[in-house]
C-alpha cells in the first residue's frame, strides 16, 4: 500500500492505473479506524481493481470546535488497518492540502439536511459536501463507499451526486456492531469502561423497540424509545426521529411509508453518538 499526501502524487498514481482500464473505488474516511471502516475497505477491495481510502479529519464539518479538538488521530494503526484491508492507497493530506483557501461553496439539499443531525449541527452536513466533492473530484472514483450508520449523510451524498451529476456510484453498507450491539464508533474510544456499558442501552432500546413496534403505533414506539432512554443511567437524548428513510421526513403512520427507519442520537458522558434502525424496508 502507497500512502501518499498530495492530490498530485496520487492523481499520478491514479493516472497509470487508469491508463489500464482498471476501476477504482473511494472511502472516505475520518480516520480512526475501527471493523465498520475495515467492512467498506473490504468490501472497496472486492468490487475495484484498486481502493483509495482517504484519511482526514475535515474540519469544516465540526461546529463543535471541541469536537474536532478531541477527534482522535492514529495513521499509523489506521495505515497498518488499510494494508490489511488490501486497500492500494491512503490518502492522508494535510488540512492546507483540501482548503488551500477558505471554501465558501455552500450546499443545501433541503427538506433532507435541515432535519435531525441538520438542525443539532448546523453548517455539519454543508462541510461533509465541501470535502467529499473535493475527493469526488480529486480521486474521480468508479464507486464511492459510505456507512448506513450516518444514515442521513448517506442520503444526503447520494442527493449531492444526483444534482451534481457525479459519475460514480454510492454504495452505502450496513452498521458494524460489536458483539453486544453497541454500533461501532471512532467515538467509542473515547467512552470511559462505565459509559462503554451504558451506551449499550441505545441499541437494545432500538431492537426492543423495533418487536414493540410491530403491536403498536408510531407514537407509542417513538414514546417506548424516549421513556427508556431518559430512564437509562448516563445517557440524555438528543433526538430520537421515526422518518421516511428516503425523504428524512417524520412519519405519523406505519402505513405513511414502505421504508420507515428510526434515527436516534444519545450523549453518553461528553460523547454524541448516533445509531440507527430499520422497521420496514
Ligand atoms: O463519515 C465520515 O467519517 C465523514 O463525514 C466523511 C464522509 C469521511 C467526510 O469527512
Amino acid at each position: 500500500m502507497e500512502i501518499v499526501h498530495t492530490i498530485k502524487d496520487l492523481q499520478a498514481a491514479l493516472a497509470a492505473l487508469r491508463a489500464q482500464g482498471k476501476t477504482v473505488g473511494l472511502v472516505p474516511t475520518m480516520g480512526a479506524l475501527h471493523a465498520g471502516h475495515a467492512s467498506l475497505v473490504k468490501r472497496c477491495v472486492a468490487e475495484n481493481d484498486a481502493a483509495v481510502v482517504s484519511v482526514f479529519v475535515n474540519p469544516t464539518q465540526f461546529n463543535d470546535k471541541n469536537d474536532l479538538a478531541k477527534y482522535p488521530r492514529t495513521l499509523d494503526a489506521d495505515c497498518r488497518l488499510l494494508e490489511q484491508c488490501g486497500a492500494a492507497f491512503a490518502f492522508a493530506p494535510s488540512v492546507e492540502e483540501m482548503y488551500p483557501e477558505p471554501d465558501t461553496r455552500q450546499f443545501s439539499y433541503a427538506p433532507l439536511d435541515t432535519v435531525m443531525e441538520g438542525k443539532y449541527r448546523p453548517g455539519h452536513f454543508n462541510g461533509v459536501c465541501q470535502i467529499v466533492s473535493k475527493l469526488f473530484e480529486a480521486v474521480k472514483p468508479d464507486r464511492a463507499y459510505f456507512g448506513e450508520k450516518d444514515f442521513q449523510q448517506l442520503a444526503i451524498i447520494r442527493e449531492m451526486v444526483r444534482q451534481l451529476k457525479f459519475p460514480l456510484q454510492i454504495v452505502g453498507c450496513p452498521i458494524v456492531r460489536e458483539e453486544d450491539g453497541l454500533a461501532l464508533s471512532s467515538r467509542n474510544a473515547r467512552l470511559s469502561a462505565e459509559e462503554r456499558q451504558q451506551a449499550l442501552k441505545i441499541s437494545q432500546t432500538l431492537f426492543a423497540s423495533r418487536d414493540y413496534a410491530k403491536s403498536h403505533t408510531v407514537a407509542e414506539t417513538q414514546k417506548f424509545v424516549e421513556d427508556a432512554i431518559e430512564a437509562a443511567p448516563g445517557l440524555r437524548l438528543e433526538y430520537f426521529e421515526l422518518v421516511d428513510g428516503n425523504t428524512l421526513q417524520k412519519i405519523a403512520n406505519w402505513e405513511d411509508t414502505s421504508y420507515a427507519v428510526g434515527c436516534i442520537t444519545v450523549f453518553c458522558g461528553e460523547v454524541r453518538l448516533i445509531d440507527n434502525i430499520k422497521y420496514k424496508e
